[in-house]
């Protein structure tokens, strides 16, 4: 019923039209370069724009908050950034390998609304961790480097004017965690999963009976001499309680409550890597009702022998494949699928109609200082449930490389907001360097976001934003949609923000909720829709979600709720 394919293409038909009947600039006048790059904006979906040329830092880690503002850091040790930290602030840490005595900020916030952002103040490392959001919309964010290693840090949102900030938590963790990978938990806690040459897993908030380190042999087992290759782990929650965890070229379905493993999934059919430094990047698919099918994607990534080679100068292809398998059938299996190009670094992002855009990277080379060439600068659109062979569709390109240490988000009005790159070991903003750290702000729109589209995009009434919702429960949605409705086309997703870094969303979840297929007439262009909110706290874990009425393909703005 939802996610058709003839309207998905019935969509793209019309967007491609649209786009055909504005003016064209004659492309034949330029040069051969210059005509497939305009041929190209001119042709894909999605619009590019730039937010803000400096926010003072490289966005290496991103949350969107239910305040709509973004917590985003980089690294203490980088040197000075561009941004002061407030009030004549400076860091004074002895313990610092960079610059002892700093007085820029590494963290901001960037207020979505406003188009705007202030510094933030950490004092510890935070380079390469990781994070989650607790159930009462906290972010707590865990580890980095050096002096930062076992601390975490709480940053609870506050309204517009309040000048809220990191607490750090020294000693917090009981083993270093650089490159780790977290999930939030049905019970409200998170798990911090591996990290380099950490071998285990551990819980935050910590309880009598899991104050300890867990081991985890798989990491051990996928951990390549030469590159690793299996740090920052995807992970994702299968709805039967269980942690899917990917590392390398294969995967386990793991019962963090013991440590048993409960499920291994095949080796990749190519047995080449897709984790850091190979970075591919994941997506859990869409989850769709009650006792869904659970289906991972996992696209792009870089040979096994890539990082040892561009240590030598030798920048090798990236890999162009993706692998969707079911993780939840009786017997998995792979299938591969071909990407338009090759991508190492993309980040994955669940869209609120359910399709995955694929995002910033490069096409050969590997995660890892100065390793990377060949800017990837279009997105790619990829449809799940479009028949196998017409899945992808090339977006149209930004001018700016996002390389090593580059990110990307979906925010609550359906852009997404992309920033960072910097592949150098310290901050170099001069143009005299191969991708000079990029301090920009940037918004990809989907085509979904195009004016043409308005006549068909839902207006949410109710839920209104900040609204609880209790699992279980009949959620009324009320909402606005201009022109025609079809009612069968009409379906309400739920998704829960990311923590992005390094190509991993962590959290990353998109609910299709069931019982929508009873939309009535309520008003002059106003509807409603009954659905039903999860009662299985493995499929909705608990905390914040942005709610979209979907129409035809096309999302309304979300509404921020809060499920208890
Ligand atoms: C940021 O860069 C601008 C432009 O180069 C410069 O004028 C400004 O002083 C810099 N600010 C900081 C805090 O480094
Ligand atoms: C920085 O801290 C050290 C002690 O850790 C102190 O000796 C030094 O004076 C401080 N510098 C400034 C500028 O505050
Ligand atoms: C935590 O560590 C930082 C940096 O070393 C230090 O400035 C701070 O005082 C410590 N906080 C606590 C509560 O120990
Ligand atoms: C559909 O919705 C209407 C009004 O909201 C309700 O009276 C009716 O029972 C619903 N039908 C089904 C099949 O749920």
């Amino acid at each position: 019923m939802t996610f058709s394919n003839t309207l998905i293409l019935s969509s793209f038909i019309l967007w491609q039209l649209l786009l055909i009947t504005t003016p064209v600039p004659t492309l034949h006048h330029h040069h051969q370069g210059r005509t497939s790059v305009a041929a190209a904006a001119l042709l894909g979906g999605g619009k590019w724009a730039l937010l803000q040329s400096s926010i003072g830092i490289t966005a290496m880690h991103m949350q969107l908050l239910h305040t709509d503002k973004v917590v985003i850091y980089d690294r203490t040790d980088f040197g000075p950034s561009n941004i002061s930290l407030p009030s004549g602030v400076c860091r004074n840490d002895s313990q610092e390998l960079a610059l002892k005595l700093d007085c820029t900020a590494h963290s901001v916030e960037y207020d979505v609304v406003r188009n705007n952002f202030r510094p933030l103040n950490v004092l510890t490392d935070v380079w390469c961790s990781s994070g989650s959001v607790m159930p009462d919309g906290t972010l707590y964010q865990t580890g980095g480097f050096n002096d930062g290693e076992r601390v975490v840090r709480y940053f609870r949102p506050c309204n517009s004017g309040g000048l809220c900030d990191w607490t750090e938590l020294n000693n917090s963790l009981l083993a270093k965690r650089w490159y780790a990978t977290n999930h939030a938990l049905p019970d409200g806690r998170q798990i911090i999963v591996g990290g380099r040459r950490q071998f285990n897993y551990e819980f935050y908030p910590k309880t009598a009976t899991t104050n300890k380190l867990f081991d985890l042999p798989f990491l051990r087992q996928t951990n390549d001499p030469a590159a690793e290759n299996n740090l920052y782990p995807l992970v994702f929650l299968n709805v039967d309680g269980n942690l899917f965890i990917f590392a390398n070229n294969r995967a386990i379905l793991l019962n963090y409550n013991t440590g048993a493993v409960v499920k291994s999934y095949p080796t990749f059919p190519d047995v080449n890597p897709r984790s850091y430094p190979s970075t591919g990047s994941g997506v859990l698919l869409p989850l769709k009702g009650k006792g869904p099918v659970v289906e991972v994607l996992i696209c792009g990534g870089a040979p096994k022998d890539a990082f040892s080679k561009a240590k030598n100068g030798v920048f090798v292809g990236a890999l162009n494949t993706c692998g969707r398998i079911s993780i939840s059938s009786q017997n998995p299996q792979w299938v591969m699928e071909t990407m338009p190009s090759a991508r190492v670094m993309g980040d994955m992002l669940l869209l609120p109609n359910g399709n995955v855009l694929i995002i910033n990277g490069a096409a050969s080379g590997t995660a890892g200082w100065e390793y990377g060439r060949d800017p990837v600068l279009a997105p790619v659109l990829y449809k799940p449930d479009a028949i196998s062979g017409s899945r992808f569709e090339v977006q149209s390109v930004t001018s700016k490389p996002r390389m090593y240490h580059s990110t990307a988000i979906l925010l609550r009005d359906g852009r997404v907001l992309v920033g960072g790159s910097n592949p150098h070991v310290g901050y170099m903003f001069t143009s005299d360097v191969l991708f000079p750290t990029e301090l920009s702000l940037e918004a990809f729109s989907p085509s979904y976001l195009y004016s043409g589209f308005d006549s068909l995009r839902p207006r949410i009434v109710a839920p209104v934003t900040q609204s609880l919702i209790k699992y279980g429960q009949s959620l009324v949605v009320q909402f606005g949609i201009d022109g025609p409705v079809k009612a069968n086309l009409v379906m309400v997703t739920m998704i829960s923000p990311s923590f992005t870094t390094h190509s991993v969303s962590m959290n990353q979840r998109l609910l299709v909720l069931g019982g929508m297929n009873n939309v009535s007439s309520v008003g002059k262009s106003t509807y409603q829709v009954t659905v039903n909110v999860p009662s299985n706290h493995n499929l909705a874990l608990p905390g914040y979600y942005l709610l979209y009425v979907v129409h035809q393909d096309i999302p309304s703005v979300g509404s921020w709720v809060q499920l208890q």
